[in-house]
């Protein structure tokens, strides 16, 4: 991989190092690490946070939360190395003068641990306070130092749309450079995501079909059946479109579609990905209102076990007008993809919690076969992000039972992962590219920006109506509308 640097050796300071992502992901991904011998001989972790804790304390916590969340069986061996890292420095990030005491703190631990003056600032903390941290950094002088250098990992949601984020982004402009700023989409760092781009440009039979001659439409569908659960406070400002569509999907989708880079350097990467969104058809009136469902749940049934809608959950308004579910048509207009529609789909709730790409190819003209057949059953190409992880393909062949039957084949090389969610497995493999240099899975900023400028329209239009919310029952497949939208074009979802 490119733009990778030589010198490992740093201090992670991890802002909200007593808070929820900490716990749950950071520190069982860095344990991980440990246990893989994936961290740098010199290297030391800071945790800031709030509340009044000795070293002690913190780390009884940290070893605790490892038994809840590592991969990894907790070995004493592995956790003395990473308690031996291991730091916490209490201290109210809200205040300025604060900043000065950390400096000093890490510039000592510097000198003990090694590490050369290298820093990561991973900001694990609510976006409203990523100004207020960057400033500190800034102002005590902590990003810039001679020989050494200073990342940032900035935690989703980058913005609240595209204003919000432009403001984020030049503030960190004024302190970082566009190559030390990480921007975490944790979908990147999935084994399938990673796989697109090697199933795409390592395979003829993929590669050279992989095109609007070939393939009828896509769909990329990424249903939950967990609710909203404790974030309404989050979610009631943010809505699917927001929490899964400006990210994770359009990350997807800039994946699948973009153009063959011309090497693999990151730079080479997103600015193909880029290059995607930045075609995506011009949204009109029309298009509002003909390729765009929203949904939201109403109280249904998951797994036999009944469950509120979204309406009743906690500190969620009576009336509340957010989506839950999202599904989308749209057009790339290049010549790849000319007339070729992709189909999104996200949401709550749903009946099935899965990950997926489906590729439905053209069919063949129905001249020697499928006369008495209504539909042809069409190859389809899945690549299966999560809970099964791999690829499954279709294809037609003779059905050996009868005479002239012809059965639709499925080859199933995927497996069942129980893990990829929203892991510390994801962490891992970002924490190490991060430490490594290697920008290539985070999105750079004109990627967001794309993203942004597509999705703040449609929430715009999502705000400016009164929909008749709920529309789908928990543990369904979301609204009517959804599946409408594709029958329209004489076309289905695929749940494969
Ligand atoms: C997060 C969203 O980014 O992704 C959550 O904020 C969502 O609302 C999660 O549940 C889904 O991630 P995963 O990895 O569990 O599919």
């Amino acid at each position: 991989m490119a733009n990778v640097e030589n010198n490992l050796s740093a201090i992670l300071v991890i802002f909200g190092g007593t808070g929820d992502l900490t716990h749950r992901k950071l520190i069982p991904a860095l344990y991980n690490l440990v246990v893989d011998k994936l961290l740098p001989k010199n290297f030391a972790i800071v945790s800031v946070g709030r509340r009044n804790k000795s070293e002690e304390e913190y780390k009884q916590d940290m070893y605790k939360t490892l038994s809840d969340f590592s991969r990894n069986e907790v070995d004493d061996k592995h956790w003395a190395r990473l308690a031996n890292m291991l730091h916490y420095y209490q201290f109210d990030f809200t205040n300025q003068e604060g900043f000065t005491g950390l400096k000093t703190y890490l510039d000592e631990l510097d000198g003990k641990a090694n590490t050369g003056g290298n820093r990561v600032f991973y900001l694990a903390v609510a976006p409203e306070y990523f100004e207020t941290i960057v400033s500190g950094l800034h102002e005590s002088n902590m990003t810039k130092k001679e020989g050494s250098w200073s990342r940032l990992i900035i935690e989703k949601p980058f913005g609240k749309d595209l204003k919000t984020a432009r403001k984020l982004n030049n503030k960190l402009l004024e302190v970082f450079d566009e190559r030390s700023i990480y921007r975490i989409d944790h979908y990147l760092g999935k084994e399938m995501i990673q796989n697109i781009m090697v199933l795409r440009f390592c395979n003829t039979v993929f590669e050279s079909i992989w095109n609007n001659k070939f393939i009828d439409n896509v769909q990329i569908s990424l249903t939950e059946k967990l609710g909203v659960g404790t974030r309404s406070g989050y979610y009631e400002k943010s809505g699917a479109m927001r929490d899964m569509v400006q990210s994770h999907i359009l990350q997807i989708l800039s994946l699948v579609a973009m153009e063959p880079p011309i090497n693999l350097k990151t730079d080479s990467i997103r600015t193909e990905k880029q290059k995607v969104l930045q075609a995506i058809e011009e949204i009109t009136p029309a298009f509002l209102r003909n390729n765009v469902v929203f949904g939201q749940y109403g109280k249904g049934v998951i797994d036999g076990t009944p469950v509120p809608g979204y309406r009743e959950e906690p500190n969620v308004p009576a009336d509340s007008n957010t989506e839950t579910f999202v599904a989308l048509k749209l057009h790339i207009n290049n010549f790849r993809w000319a007339g070729t529609p992709f189909y999104i789909r996200t949401g709550k709730r749903m009946g099935t919690a899965s990950g997926e790409i489906v590729i439905q190819f053209k069919d063949l003209p129905n001249i020697l076969y499928f006369q008495d057949k209504e539909i042809q059953d069409p190859n389809l190409l899945v690549l299966r992000i999560q809970p099964n992880v791999g690829v499954f393909f279709q294809f037609n062949t003779k059905d050996f039972t009868t005479h002239n039957g012809i059965i639709p084949t499925k080859m199933d090389t995927s497996h069942y992962n129980p893990t990829q969610g929203n892991t510390p497995e994801a962490y891992e493999r970002l924490i190490y590219d991060i430490l490594r240099g290697d920008a290539t899975l985070f999105p750079r900023w004109d990627e967001v920006e794309a993203a942004w400028s597509f999705a703040d329209q449609i929430i715009k239009y999502r705000e400016n109506k009164i929909l008749q919310f709920p529309n789908y029952d928990a543990g369904s497949m979301g609204p009517v509308s959804a599946f409408e939208l594709l029958a329209r074009d004489g076309r289905k979802w695929w749940n494969i």
